[in-house]
């Protein structure tokens, strides 16, 4: 089933996720597999749970779309369950980045080459990985989520500015997008 994306402006997306435990969740796979398909029906890379409304760490990646790229992100579907960012390390490179929850803005982000993560599959397996190229990058880009931070925080002030606008017609979903959004500040009707 898919999910509607929750826009900027939402708290949701400013709060710091916390953990969740197995028995919390019976349905969780069910939770994941949904918000996969939100995720594809999109055309995303990436999907974190307070997007669909629930401050959990989780995320959901598959970078199958940047294997043009780099070949080795075909398949490259990964969920990650109580996240922790480990280390990042290597030198900040630009990525022009977009969100699910911005739609139509993209900004060049900075962020470290490389990252090492600790987190549960959704099989509740433990991994402690190393990531870099565009895999890493992704993985930031959700874990900031988790952490409720988005991509526009990290922006100039100056550009922030210049998208400001932008931002406050998302929040008040005066954009069209091809697939179904919550807008906090949305006019009741809507
Ligand atoms: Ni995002």
């Amino acid at each position: 089933m898919k999910l509607p994306i929750i826009a900027y402006g939402d708290p949701v997306l400013k709060r710091v996720a916390t953990d969740i435990e197995p028995h919390e969740y019976p349905n969780l796979k069910t939770l994941i597999a949904d918000m996969f398909e939100t995720m594809y029906g999109a055309k995303g890379v990436g999907l974190a749970a307070p997007q669909v409304g629930l401050s959990m760490r989780l995320f959901v990646v598959d970078a199958t779309p940047f294997s043009d790229d780099e070949p080795e992100l075909d398949g490259f579907k990964k969920t990650f369950i109580n996240a922790r960012i480990l280390e990042e390390s290597g030198e900040e490179w630009p990525f022009n980045e977009g969100c699910l929850s911005i739609p139509e803005i993209r900004e060049d982000v900075y962020r470290p080459a490389n990252l090492v993560i600790s987190y549960y599959d959704e099989d509740w397996k433990h991994h402690q990985q190393n990531f870099g190229g565009l895999a890493a990058r992704i993985i930031q880009h959700e874990y900031d989520h988790i952490e409720g931070k988005l991509f526009t925080d990290k922006l100039s002030p100056l550009r922030k500015r210049l998208i400001e606008k932008k931002l406050n017609d998302i929040s008040k979903g005066n954009i069209s997008v091809d697939y179904k959004m919550k807008f906090p500040a949305a006019k009741k009707g809507r």
